[in-house]
């Protein structure tokens, strides 16, 4: 088999860039080794960036997004029993963001694909990425029992964090940046009403919370637990309590409960792979860094890379010029690191380490109440989870 663009990977990246490409004229095919049932319900991020969904509406994908998605204009920080709101469009110039499900988008991406796309392979597990630095990458993979060969002009990495793309580039030439974090997330969904309207970031002695929504009648709720805590250890009347206490307020405010359809726990985890580019081979998303979710940051950061990519390859198709193709790692670089000091400022401001002293924990309450009132220091958040732009090329 033979195409312009490998892309590895069918979560939102590589589905995205597959749209991408197909608008732009350039062909490709997708490799993904799992099934699409589990693709189309792996419960993960919820939030998108104004950019995010703007790059989605005119990728054709924007139609049930407009209808279901649910427009944010601001979170809640809650702490010290206090609540305070962030409004974002009056610290930003107008920008918001909008919950609507990672699972939602694969499905939506995935639809057009197989209505108009290029060829979108399930249980097809790419082996290994060969000749990356030659003019005729290739893709190992095994598809339906048997060994094959995709043949390209580029492979783009979209394989989440274990991956094989990334192994294609010589460890001499590769630095990793990474921090793991002694705590994890528990993640439910619950059939009820969201409890409040927004998102509530929750700061509590005995640790982090949240709660977010998937639908008006869906809550989705996480709450800091041991790492390496099991989902299953955890009865659902004890999550509804330390909900309930981490969530608390002087105000009377009430988190409703419901039954719980969903529990999983989520490691918290650091890491950036440096360059993101080798040759003919481009990673993107999860495959090139991760960030703990605090900020909601994972997905959207894929979103930029891919439509920096296909900006790339488009320049180089009208223009004949790899300058943006040379420039593609930097250019991610930039935004990405905004993205790991901003989710690292989050989770630090906002979960309790095992080890943290009482000078720790009245530091954070600091720095909670001067985002409370100071508008510079809350115009500094406003800006960061609204997100950065994508790509200073345009
Ligand atoms: P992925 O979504 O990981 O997609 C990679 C795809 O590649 C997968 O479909 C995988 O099956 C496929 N693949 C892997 N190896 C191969 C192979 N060898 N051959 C073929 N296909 C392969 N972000 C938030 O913002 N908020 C959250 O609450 C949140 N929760 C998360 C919970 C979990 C458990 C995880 C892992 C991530 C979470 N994230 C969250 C991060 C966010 O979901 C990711 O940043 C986002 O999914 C990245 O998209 P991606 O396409 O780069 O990678
Ligand atoms: C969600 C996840 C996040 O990491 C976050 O910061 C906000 C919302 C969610 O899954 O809804």
């Amino acid at each position: 088999m033979r195409t312009t663009v490998g892309i590895i990977g069918a979560g939102p990246a590589g589905l995205l860039l597959a749209r991408l490409l197909h608008d732009a004229g350039i062909d490709s095919v997708v490799l993904e080794g799992r099934d699409r049932e589990y693709v189309e319900h792996r419960q993960r991020a919820g939030i998108l960036e104004q950019g995010t969904v703007d790059v989605l509406r005119a990728a054709g994908a924007g139609e049930r997004l407009d209808r279901e998605g649910l427009r944010h204009d601001g979170i809640e920080l809650r702490f010290d029993r206090k609540r305070h709101r962030v409004d974002f469009p009056a610290l930003t110039g107008g920008r918001s963001v909008t919950v609507y499900a990672q699972t939602e988008v694969c499905k939506d991406l995935i639809a057009l694909q197989l209505a108009d796309g290029g060829p979108l392979l399930f249980e097809a597990e790419a082996l290994e990425v060969e000749g990356a630095d030659t003019d005729h990458p290739r893709v190992r993979f095994r598809h339906a029992g048997r060994e094959d060969v995709l043949d390209c002009d580029y492979v783009v990495g979209c394989d989440g964090f274990w991956g094989v793309a990334r192994n294609a580039i010589p460890a001499e030439l590769t630095r990793v940046f990474e921090r793991s974090y002694p705590y994890a997330w528990l993640g439910i969904l619950a059939d009820v009403a969201p409890s409040h309207d927004e998102l509530v970031y929750a700061r509590h002695e005995r640790g982090f919370a949240l709660l977010s929504m998937r639908s008006p009648s869906v809550s989705r709720l996480y709450l800091q637990v041991e790492e390496g805590a099991d989902a299953e250890k955890w009865s659902d009347d004890d999550i509804w309590g330390e909900l309930e206490r981490r969530f608390e307020t002087e105000d009377g405010w009430r988190l409703e409960r419901g039954p719980i359809t969903q529990k999983s726990v989520t490691p918290m985890r650091s890491y950036v792979h440096e360059p993101m580019r080798y040759g003919r081979l481009f990673l993107a998303g999860d495959a090139a860094h991760i960030v703990p979710p605090t900020g909601a940051k994972g997905l959207n950061l894929a979103v930029g890379d891919v439509v920096t990519f296909a900006r790339a390859l488009t320049y180089k198709k009208e223009t004949g010029s790899e300058e943006r193709l040379d420039a593609y790692s930097a250019t991610c670089l930039r935004r990405v690191w905004q993205a790991e000091r901003f989710s690292y400022d989050m989770t630090s401001l906002l979960h309790r380490a095992p080890d943290a002293t009482p000078f720790e924990g009245r530091l954070q309450l600091a720095r909670l109440e001067r985002i409370a009132t100071s508008r510079a220091a809350e115009t500094d958040l406003a800006e960061a989870y609204t997100g950065f732009p994508f790509d200073e090329q345009g």
